[in-house]
């Protein structure tokens, strides 16, 4: 009897300390700050938690995550333009509006409980975030406003989307959206970024005006259904227990995935603790994916691979690289000058090919030639300045141009992908460009109010005049004066290295700040500056052959070709 008892308290004090006791309605006048501290509303089973979650230095998204697992992966988020600066606020207000404040009090964002009368808000076990009335009625879900991802249990009507997210940590909207369309078709489209608008599905399943819902049922099934109730087709047919969180996502390589994690430790299955794709569609995103006007699967002058995990990777063919290394999905600029259109300078013989088995860019030729050889093929591509790449299968050329689409590589690619590059290392350097390094040889860039014009001055006049015969010329002077510079705006080509951090990513702002001190303009774009700087003392060079031509000056004004780290511009001098 007394051991009943104790048992019986036991139990009682157990269920008192559980941890997600606390877990309750959110009633009105609640609300949650996003500074740091790790404030959120929890399920009544702790699995899910709505609140803040900090992406970057003040820069928080308001999400719903799983909570009990350490990748505590995000599973919905506000739409919101930009992220919420630390000290915005969520709140569940006395009269019954659901809003988000940024930390000066302005509203942005809000879900209209247009007929009033919320009582209080709850994170469901599900997943779900409800907003409801006091008989429970609901007035706002969350799974009504879905983002990129569906749960267990949770429905889409027509005229709901999911948007992909623009890149894994980036949760503004990308390019890839499912849509479950008003006419009943389910389709995956590409989006016509950065326009809110989609353009040709490149998958559809077609429903003839019977199309229902896409249901995520309890059992791991995600399929889509008819009025009538038949299936029109499945999303993932794979079976999970309840032994599994599950999550069903469209990720932002335009793939939709059905993923599994193991809830505890001694889950059986022999699957690590981790998220695990069980099925995915499309099978191959790389051949799926065909824009008439756009850049493909991957973006443009790249081409797309599926690896043999089944992730897509986007590549740079040889001699190419990424516009910015942290965005595969940007796109590849040639890492070379072009090649020159004038008939005197035909430089074809400065040119060659890599050569990639099985790779294609479709829709970017422009002539077509049959029969010919593949030694013909190659050799009218190099002699043509338009000619980026040169497609050969059996006795067909193509010629392609710049910017390349679509790019595949896939066993299901019959052909040959020959890739115009520039014989040996890129860009118009001579190899000679290591020389000694001398300090403390000054150079003069007078910088004052308009640093950006006086750049730009500087490179016209190093380009208009013959100056380097002139060692007094007006605009540059070789001083061996420490102490008169100062004062009059001269800096050694040491300081500039030092300012722009040895020119690589021409950096240390305090110091290039001091060439550029009050030009607020030239401060705000402190990056161009550099470029500037860089390209200022590749003019500056004494040896004449150094110096780059105009053309690629030009270039690389516009960012076509990368300005390289310049060599000291005394070395020449000192060597004579
Ligand atoms: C939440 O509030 C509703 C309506 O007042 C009530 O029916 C429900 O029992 C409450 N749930 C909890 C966990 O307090
Ligand atoms: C976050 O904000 C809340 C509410 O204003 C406050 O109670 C809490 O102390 C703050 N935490 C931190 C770490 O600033
Ligand atoms: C937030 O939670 C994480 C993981 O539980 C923990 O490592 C971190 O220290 C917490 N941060 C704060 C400010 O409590
Ligand atoms: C909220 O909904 C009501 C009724 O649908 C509408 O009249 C009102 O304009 C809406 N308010 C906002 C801010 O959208
Ligand atoms: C996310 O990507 C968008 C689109 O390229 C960009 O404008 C935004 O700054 C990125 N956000 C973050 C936090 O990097
Ligand atoms: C889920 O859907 C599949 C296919 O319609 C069905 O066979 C299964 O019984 C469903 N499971 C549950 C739990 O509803
Ligand atoms: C349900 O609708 C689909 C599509 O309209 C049709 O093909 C199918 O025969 C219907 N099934 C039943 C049982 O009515
Ligand atoms: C399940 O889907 C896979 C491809 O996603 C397919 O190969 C397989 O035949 C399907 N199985 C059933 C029973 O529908
Ligand atoms: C979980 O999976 C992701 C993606 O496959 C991987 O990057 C990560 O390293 C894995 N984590 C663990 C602990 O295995
Ligand atoms: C072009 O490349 C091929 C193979 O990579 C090589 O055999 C050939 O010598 C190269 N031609 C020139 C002119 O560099
Ligand atoms: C081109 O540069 C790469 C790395 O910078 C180097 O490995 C390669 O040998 C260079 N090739 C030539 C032809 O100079």
């Amino acid at each position: 009897m007394d051991f009943v008892l104790i048992l019986l308290s036991i139990h009682f004090l157990f269920c008192f300390l559980h941890p997600f006791s606390t877990a309750q309605n959110i009633t009105l006048g609640s609300s949650l700050t996003a500074n740091g501290s790790n404030s959120s509303w929890v399920s009544p089973s702790g699995d899910f938690a709505f609140g803040f979650r900090n992406i970057k230095t003040n820069g928080y998204l308001l999400a719903i995550w799983f909570d009990k697992i350490p990748e505590k992966t995000i599973v919905w988020s506000a739409k919101v333009d930009a992220l919420a600066e630390e000290g915005s606020k969520v709140q569940l207000t006395t009269d019954g509006k659901f809003m988000l404040l940024d930390p000066s009090g302005k509203q942005i964002w809000s879900r209209n409980l247009s007929e009033g009368g919320a009582a209080y808000a709850a994170m469901l076990d599900s997943g779900n975030f409800v907003v409801a009335k006091n008989n429970g009625a609901i007035l706002w879900q969350s799974f009504d406003e879905p983002t990129d991802t569906i749960l267990p249990t949770q429905i889409l009507d027509l005229g709901s989307k999911l948007v992909a997210r623009h890149s894994e940590g980036n949760y503004s909207s990308g390019r890839f959206e499912l849509r479950l369309q008003s006419n009943g078709d389910l389709g995956f489209f590409t989006r016509n970024v950065p326009l809110d608008a989609i353009n040709s599905a490149y998958l559809e399943i077609q429903s003839g005006g019977s199309g229902h819902q896409v249901k995520f049922n309890q059992s791991g099934f995600i399929y889509f259904d008819a009025i009538n109730g038949s299936v029109l087709g499945l999303l993932s047919n794979k079976t999970s227990t309840s032994q599994f969180y599950q999550r069903a996502i469209l990720e932002y390589d335009g793939v939709f995935r059905h993923y599994v994690y193991p809830k505890s430790a001694n889950s059986i299955g022999g699957r690590q603790k981790n998220w695990t794709t069980l099925s995915f569609v499309p099978p191959n995103i790389c051949t799926s994916v065909i824009q008439e006007t756009g850049a493909g699967a991957c973006g443009f002058n790249s081409y797309c691979q599926v690896e043999s995990d089944g992730r897509r990777r986007c590549l740079c063919p040889s001699g190419y690289i990424f516009f910015d290394p942290d965005d595969e999905m940007g796109g590849c600029k040639p890492n070379f000058l072009p090649q020159s259109c004038d008939v005197e300078s035909q430089e074809a013989d400065h040119f060659n090919f890599s050569e990639v088995v099985n790779l294609d860019w479709p829709l970017s030729d422009y002539e077509h030639y049959q029969p010919v050889t593949e030694e013909w093929c190659k050799d009218v591509c190099l002699k043509d300045c338009f000619c980026a790449v040169a497609i050969f299968e059996s006795n067909n050329c193509w010629k392609k141009k710049n910017p390349l689409s679509n790019g595949k590589l896939d066993p299901s690619v019959d052909r040959h992908a020959f890739v115009k590059v520039r014989n040996g290392n890129s860009t118009f350097l001579p190899p000679k460009l290591v020389g000694p390094k001398k300090d403390q040889t000054p150079l003069i860039i007078g910088l004052s109010s308009s640093a950006l014009l006086n750049f730009l001055l500087l490179l016209l006049n190093f380009l208009g005049f013959n100056w380097f015969r002139k060692r007094n010329s007006k605009v540059l002077q070789l001083y061996k004066d420490e102490g008169s510079k100062k004062d009059s705006g001269v800096f050694t080509y040491k300081e500039l290295e030092e300012a722009t951090n040895g020119f690589k990513e021409c950096y240390k702002e305090g110091k290039l700040e001091l060439l550029v001190e009050n030009d607020a303009e030239a401060m705000n774009d402190i990056k161009r500056v550099k470029k500037f700087v860089m390209i200022a003392l590749w003019c500056t060079q004494v040896d004449p052959s150094l110096r780059p031509t105009m053309k690629s000056v030009l270039l690389m004004l516009e960012g076509v070709i990368e300005a390289p780290v310049p060599p000291d511009p005394s070395s020449f001098v000192d060597s004579m």
